[in-house]
């Protein structure tokens, strides 16, 4: 079970937000974590991406596609706060593979 949580502080709470609960209700349509679905794995995303790459795509695909070397782009854009885009990204590199290729 994978549990990334992004927090910020105020007053004596705890805000945090758990990237799993983003990827279930934005993302699992289109990406699974390590299997091949309408868009790439999390796990190949995070073996060639940064956080900054990660988080610029899913606010603005289609500002970013080319940098990432797409011919075009279907992602719609996620207008997220920027604990959600850390959740979400830190979930994302989560599935970076351990093994050596
Ligand atoms: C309607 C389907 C769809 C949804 C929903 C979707 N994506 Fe995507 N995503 C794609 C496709 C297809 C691509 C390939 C490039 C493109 O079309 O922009 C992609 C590409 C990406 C990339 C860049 C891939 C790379 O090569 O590094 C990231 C990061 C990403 N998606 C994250 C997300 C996250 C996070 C969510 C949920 C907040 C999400 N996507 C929701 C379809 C989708």
């Amino acid at each position: 079970m994978r549990i990334i949580l992004s927090c910020f502080f105020l007053f004596s709470f705890a805000f945090c937000v758990d990237g799993k609960v983003i990827f279930e209700k934005y993302c699992w349509g289109c990406h699974h974590q390590t299997s091949l679905a309408f868009g790439p794995s999390f796990e190949e995303i995070a073996n060639k991406r940064t956080s900054g790459e990660i988080i610029a795509h899913i606010n603005n695909p289609a500002e970013s596609f080319k940098n990432l070397g797409y011919k075009r782009s279907v992602m719609p854009p996620f207008v997220l706060t920027a604990d959600e885009y850390e959740a979400i990204s830190n979930y994302i590199l989560s599935f970076k593979s351990t093994k050596k290729d």
